[in-house]
């Protein structure tokens, strides 16, 4: 690290789309920023960069569907997601976007730049027109069969029923998203940055130079160079993102990842006007903090565009991660199957270094992951609350009783003593040697090692047992108790800023300097604070309610899933005659003893008065339904239900959260009307 005089760290930028979710935070946010303010401590040069990603057809395709403008979904989720992590203690030096008037100019000047000097090839290809909107069509933007398995959802890009990326041309059927219409295939004229041309460049950059790169990422990056690279178009047909800056250039734009990672470089700009000493000078190393959806455009395209360039650094490292689950499901912003950074504020007020402790803990850092509610409650109660926070918390209360709250001095030093306090230079080494390799789980293993460290010391020697007699051991031990709470306050502050502060107000002290952590971090006769609980038991109920939440949602998630299912093989006219549907009126109602569901209702069919058992009961009380007309499958064979006899079938149409509603005539009719 020593050849390097500052560190430039990027966060991916998340698209402006939705709010961000603890896959975020494990993945990128959290990571990128321990190591940003690990740096910082340690005295280093550093810059955290960070911003939204505004362009791309999923934010016009959102936009589209409620009917407003782009900008305004961007600007309701940009701020959002930007306090949300100030929120978290995410300490970016900037968070900026890429809808700024600067970045409009840096990127288009870097892709005007490029075409100048000869480095792109432009090409000619078909692509689907929707001649009613007159508009080309992003693969995104049509839907057909996929030729995979069949699903009649797929989208021109992917099929996310089998999971099959798809190329538009592919799709049985296609249909354009936008109107309906089946759309032509029509000529277009587009840029391309020639990777095939780099192929043999990076492959020695990335292959030789860089084997020092996470598995995942050098694995990923060594799959995609030996299946041989392809130019890629850098410009789209699309109305949303920067315009193509050459002439004749009309409904294109620059594709949103070869704008979105300039983006970088334009917040930097944004924050300083020493930027170029961040992006061009060789002393200056540059981290990129993404997921592993984003390996090839960091580590082949991006680097691809910056050597084309020629004045630009590439990446150091691209300490890439894999994906962080939810309760054993893979998170889905469309699907809701998340839980929000905004939310769990909220929910967890004050309790931000809880969800940066369990993320950083179990971190997708070589493979997927999960996260449970009951880990996360788990975690809190029988690591922080039990080991770091009790440990800090005898120690202060201890010297508070024995010693007026000040640090009393050490006496004689036993073995003991010494191994402990020689932990914690060992401790503080092998954190540092973690983060510097990018193994965030392991350092805040070693972390917390210490605050185990000292608990134990604290079980194992007893101070509160020797008070009267031995008050010189307790000196000494009370000393080295606060010499490890003090560098912990050090140590764990770039995984968990908070209680970190927490815990020099409880002890009244100044920030320790990384390098002052050690057996005299705080000096004797200091004055304490008050001292406090750095952390809180998570009560059950808490924890039940979360999960609550999430059945919740799966069980939406299961209706809106069976709705769209695909519909139902074609049946003939005669077929349906042999249904007999009638409508009838509900003159009785009550509740069947013992279910939650069922409800046995007395129907006057006209000619005869029929009992029909319904599962309506948890969404209807016997009194709403009865009088009303309801529609009855009047021939459906009897069947037993918990003992009684049910003559025929109540219509109801479900929505996709479950909820219930009568089939009825629109006015009312004799009973026994038939419908057909
Ligand atoms: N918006 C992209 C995503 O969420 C990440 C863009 S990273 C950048 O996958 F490099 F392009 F900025
Ligand atoms: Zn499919």
């Amino acid at each position: 690290m020593s050849e390097f005089k500052r560190t430039l760290v990027t966060t991916a930028l998340p698209y402006a789309n939705g709010p961000v979710h603890v896959g975020h935070l494990a993945g990128v946010y959290v990571p990128a920023d321990i190591y940003a303010r690990y740096l910082r401590l340690k005295g280093e040069e550093v810059l955290l960069i960070g911003g939204s990603d505004e362009h791309g057809v999923p934010i016009a395709i959102k936009a589209r569907k409620e009917g407003v403008s782009p900008k305004a979904i961007i600007d309701r989720y940009h701020e959002m997601i930007k306090q949300a992590f100030a929120e978290l203690g995410i300490s970016f030096d900037v968070y900026s976007r890429t809808s700024s008037p600067v970045h409009h100019e840096l990127a288009s000047d870097f892709f005007k730049k490029l075409h100048d000097d000869g480095k792109f090839v432009q090409r000619s290809s078909m692509q689907f027109y929707d001649e009613a909107a007159k508009q080309f069509l992003p693969d995104r933007y049509i839907v057909g069969t996929c030729p995979h398995c069949g699903n009649e959802r797929a989208y021109g890009d992917q099929c996310e029923a089998c999971g099959t990326s798809l190329n538009a041309t592919d799709l049985i059927h296609p249909l354009s998203a936008i109107t309906g219409n089946v759309p032509e295939l029509k000529e277009t004229t587009h840029w391309y940055l020639p990777l095939d041309e780099y192929e043999n460049w990076l492959k020695e950059w990335i292959l030789k130079e860089h084997e020092e790169w996470k598995p995942n990422v050098y694995g990923q990056c060594k799959s995609w160079l030996d299946s041989g690279l392809q130019p890629r178009a850098v410009t789209r047909d699309l109305d949303w993102g920067i315009p193509v800056p050459l002439d004749d250039c009309e409904g294109k734009v620059l594709y949103v990842w070869f704008d979105a990672p300039i983006g970088y470089v334009s917040a930097t700009k944004e924050l300083t006007p020493e930027w170029e000493t961040y992006w061009k000078d060789p002393e200056t190393r540059i981290v990129h903090f993404i997921g592993k959806d984003n390996i090839v455009f960091h580590c082949i395209i991006f680097p691809a565009m910056l050597k084309a360039e020629g004045t630009y650094n590439l990446p150091d490292n691209v300490p890439a991660n894999e994906f962080l689950n939810l309760e054993g499901e893979k998170i889905s912003t469309t699907r809701d199957w998340a839980i929000w950074l905004h939310e769990y504020l909220v929910d967890f007020k004050d309790k931000q270094d809880v969800l940066r402790y369990v993320l950083t803990a179990i971190a997708p850092e070589t493979k997927d992951s999960d996260f449970t509610w009951k880990d996360f409650q788990a975690r809190n109660n029988n690591e922080l609350v039990a080991i770091y926070g009790n440990f800090v918390n005898r120690a202060l209360v201890l010297t508070r009783k024995y010693h007026d709250n000040r640090v009393p001095a050490r006496g004689e030093v036993t073995e003991r003593d010494k191994e402990v306090m020689e932990e914690i230079n060992k401790s503080v080494e092998r954190v540092e040697m973690c983060l510097n390799t990018f193994h965030f789980r392991d350092a805040l293993r070693e972390a917390m090692g210490l605050a185990r460290t000292g608990n134990k010391y604290l079980a194992d020697t007893e101070p509160w047992k020797i008070a009267e007699k031995e008050p010189d051991r307790v000196a000494t031990v009370l000393n080295v108790c606060l010499q490890v709470a003090a560098s912990l306050s050090t140590l764990m502050e770039p995984f968990m800023p908070f209680s970190s502060a927490r815990l020099r107000e409880f002890m009244a002290i100044d920030p320790v300097a990384w390098k002052d952590m050690g057996m005299n971090a705080v000096a004797a006769g200091h004055a304490l604070g008050e001292g406090g609980l750095l952390f809180e038991k998570i009560e059950d109920k808490t924890i039940q309610m979360q999960v609550d939440r999430l059945e919740e949602k799966k069980r939406r998630l299961a209706a809106r899933e069976t709705q769209s299912a695909p519909a139902k093989e074609d049946v003939s006219i005669d077929d349906f005659g042999r249904m007999d549907i009638r409508v009838g009126t509900v003159v009785a109602a009550e509740k069947v003893a013992k279910t939650k569901k069922l409800m046995r209702l007395t129907v006057d069919m006209g000619t005869e008065q029929r009992t029909v058992v319904s599962g309506i009961a948890e969404q209807f009380s016997p009194e709403e339904v009865t009088g009303k007309q309801v529609c009855v499958v009047a021939n459906l064979m009897p069947r037993m239900l918990k003992g009684i006899e049910s003559k025929g079938m109540i219509l109801m149409a479900e929505d996709p959260d479950g909820k219930l509603s009568f089939v009825a005539p629109d006015k009312a009719v004799e009973p026994g009307a038939i419908v057909r």
